[in-house]
């Protein structure tokens, strides 16, 4: 069985209590993709992260390539193995990087987009038209025009107002918009209440009941040919029971208006599937391809699947550097004080989410635990990266691996307290290189003016 650390066993690395969060070791053991060298430090694939770190400076988010590529591999291989056929349209949004959309494109997978920047985006890293979908509540007009005149391969429209948009849009520039309606099954993920999107009155889709009635009406519309159906529920979804339930409502409904005498071609399944972050069950690809075959899997139809979080979450970290230690009374934990921040990876902030930590250094990580806050710079009391975590007893100047950071971490970070935009490293194998700069400080007012009446003379700018 291949270690997960070079010199350094182990029995090493102290251990934590039984019951309580997972230890640096068992961390590690279960993230292959991540090493730790007794004179190295934390690897990401063949690279030692201090080296990004003392390069870039901190906080800076670091993406493994290979990881992505071997994540793509085995989503693909347990559809194979299913003896199913599915095309994998990678969810921009989880991490729109140019850089991680070529890698991801270059491997088989397509785009599924939620904006006009990302369809942008999606055509700039050379992904083909045809191999885009387009979801999302509120598109607008141009960002409609912008996918008719582009042919991608279908959008995915949310609600009767849209379709009929999209026809005036469609037929005034002379274009047919292949289109499947996103159909809300009403089932409840049982996930964080922030990202189930499945339930009759989250915003997304069309209720169940009108699906049908409206597939027929848009084969009448001009500029619109209907190709069928698409649903997502929500993310971080561990277990294959609410897949298998929305996924046979779909069957249904697909039935249903096929013995109306309507073709469907198309069925978009989604993305959806979790990883483990802490100790929840990661979301299996196998019983996603299973519940995909079994419910749909008969009925001649191109199935599409849109997973994001499951290819990048564990491809990505975020390294970080402690500013200071606040002791805060003898019987209280410290606050051990990073340099990344709820601006940069929010999702603590929130929706209470538990990321891992692990020391940069062999010797920090092989420190004795004692129970800390992690907390950011920022001046608000939800910059918490984690509450009352037992971790190697972190000094001022160590720095820290935030782990499974590579999904929803770098595109939902903000400029909030003036703190600019972290950089970007990229891992390949052993290789490595800068894929995003720190964004200059003097970025963030670059587009600001103060007016002539307010400015008066001798203000600056
Ligand atoms: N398709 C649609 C229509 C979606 O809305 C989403 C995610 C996906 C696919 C990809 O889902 P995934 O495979 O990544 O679960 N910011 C939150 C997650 C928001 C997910 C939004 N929609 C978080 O940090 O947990």
């Amino acid at each position: 069985m291949p270690s997960h650390f070079n010199s350094l066993s182990a029995a090493d690395l102290p251990d934590h209590e039984a019951g309580g969060d997972p230890t640096t070791a068992e961390l590690l053991a279960a993230r292959p993709q991540l090493r730790l060298d007794a004179l190295c430090g934390l690897m990401l694939e063949r690279v030692p992260l201090a080296g990004i770190a003392d390069a870039l400076g901190t906080p800076v988010w670091v993406t493994g390539a290979g990881i992505l590529r071997a994540r793509l591999r085995r989503l693909q291989a347990a559809f194979d193995e299913a003896g199913q056929a599915v095309a994998i349209h990678y969810a921009v949004k989880a991490n729109d990087h140019l850089a991680i959309l070529r890698v991801l494109s270059q491997a088989g997978a397509g785009a599924d987009v939620v904006s006009g920047g990302e369809l942008q985006r999606a055509l700039l890293a050379g992904i083909d038209p045809e191999r885009i979908v387009f979801s999302g509540v509120g598109k607008t007009d141009d960002e409609l025009r912008l996918a008719l005149s582009r042919s991608i391969a279908q959008i995915n429209v949310e609600s009767r107002e849209e379709l009929e948009r999209l026809s005036s849009l469609a037929a005034a520039a002379g274009a047919r918009a292949r289109i499947v309606l996103r159909v809300n099954p009403d089932v409840d993920a049982g996930t964080h209440a922030k990202i189930t999107t499945g339930r009759a009155d989250d915003k997304f889709g069309i209720g169940r009941e009108e699906a049908a009635a409206l597939y027929a009406e848009a084969a009448a519309l001009d500029g619109i040919e209907p190709v069928g159906f698409a649903v997502h529920i929500g993310s971080q979804i561990g277990e294959p029971a609410p897949f298998r339930t929305a996924f046979a409502r779909i069957a249904t409904l697909v039935r249903q208006v096929r013995e109306a005498g309507r073709a469907v071609s198309v069925v978009d399944c989604g993305g959806g599937l979790g990883v483990r972050y802490r100790d929840e069950p990661e979301g299996s690809p196998r019983a996603l391809a299973h519940a995909i075959r079994d419910t749909l899997g008969g009925l001649g139809l191109r199935l599409v699947i849109e997973p994001g979080r499951w290819l990048v979450a564990p491809a990505g970290v975020l390294l970080s550097r402690v500013v200071r230690v606040k002791r805060s009374g003898e019987d209280r934990p410290p606050f051990v004080v990073l340099d990344a921040a709820m601006n940069d990876l929010l999702r603590p902030s929130l929706y209470e989410a538990w990321h891992g930590v692990v020391p940069l250094g062999a010797a920090s990580a092989a420190r004795p635990a004692q129970a800390a806050h992690l907390v950011g710079p920022v001046c608000e009391t939800g910059d918490t990266l984690a509450r009352d975590r037992r971790l190697p007893a972190l000094r001022e100047g160590d720095r820290v691996a935030i782990l499974d950071t590579g999904a929803y971490g770098a595109v939902m970070s903000s400029t909030y307290n003036a703190r600019p935009l972290a950089a970007h490293a990229m891992v390949d194998g052993d290789r490595w290189g800068c894929i995003r700069e720190r964004q200059p400080v003097e970025r963030l007012w670059a587009h600001e003016t103060v007016p002539d009446w307010i400015a008066g003379a001798g203000t600056p700018r």
